[in-house]
C-alpha cells in the first residue's frame, strides 16, 4: 500500500514551521537566523521535497523557537511567498504568507562604503526594490543597485 512507502515529516507541538521555501534555501535560512544546531533545538529540515504550488520546495520545522520581527524582513528578503507558520500545542495557530514591501528599511547595509547610511549611525538604509525575482534593490540614497547574491552575503 501507498501508505507504507510514504514517510511523513512528524508534526511538532510548539514553535514555527517555514513552509514554501524555494528549493535549496532552507541552509542559508538556517544561517541567517544563526542557526548552527547547536543550540539544542529539535529542527527537521526537508529539502527538495515535491510541492504541488512549487513543484520542489524545502521546509524547515523548529521546536521552541519563535522569529523576531527583524528576522521575518529577512527570510521575506531571501524566500519570497514563504509561509510561516506558528505552532501552539500541535495547531497552527498563525499563518503569515510573506511578501517583500515595496520599501525595505534598516535591515541590510548598502554594499557602497562611501553611502551616507554607512556613515552617519542615524540614517538608517533604505531600498527600493525594483524587482522580486530575481531580486534586485536600489539604495535611496546612493542609487547603489544590489543583487540577490549581495543582498544573501550581507544578511547573516
Ligand atoms: N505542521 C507541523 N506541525 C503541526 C502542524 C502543522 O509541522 N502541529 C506543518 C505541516 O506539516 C505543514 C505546515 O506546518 O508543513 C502547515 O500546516 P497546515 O496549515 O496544516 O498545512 P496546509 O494547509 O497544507 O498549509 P498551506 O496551505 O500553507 O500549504
Ligand atoms: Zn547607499
Amino acid at each position: 500500500m501507498a501508505i507504507d512507502r510514504e514517510l511523513r515529516v512528524q508534526k511538532i507541538k510548539e514553535g514555527i514551521v517555514i513552509d514554501h521555501l524555494r528549493a535549496g534555501t532552507a541552509l542559508k535560512i538556517l544561517e541567517m537566523l544563526g542557526i548552527t544546531g547547536k543550540e539544542g533545538y529539535i529542527i527537521t529540515v526537508a529539502m527538495n521535497v515535491p510541492s504541488q504550488k512549487l513543484g520542489t520546495k524545502d521546509i524547515i520545522k523548529i521546536e521552541g523557537r519563535y522569529l523576531s520581527p527583524s528576522e521575518v524582513s529577512k527570510i521575506a528578503l531571501i524566500a519570497p511567498k514563504v509561509t510561516l507558520n506558528v505552532i501552539k500545542d500541535y495547531q497552527v495557530v498563525r499563518k503569515e504568507r510573506l511578501i517583500l514591501p515595496e520599501e525595505i528599511v534598516g535591515i541590510i547595509k548598502c554594499s557602497n562604503p562611501t553611502c551616507i547610511t554607512n556613515h552617519e549611525p542615524q540614517v538608517q538604509s533604505k531600498f527600493l526594490v525594483l524587482s522580486r525575482e530575481p531580486l534586485k534593490i536600489k539604495c535611496k540614497y546612493c542609487e547603489t543597485i544590489m543583487n540577490q547574491e549581495e543582498v544573501f552575503r550581507r544578511l547573516s
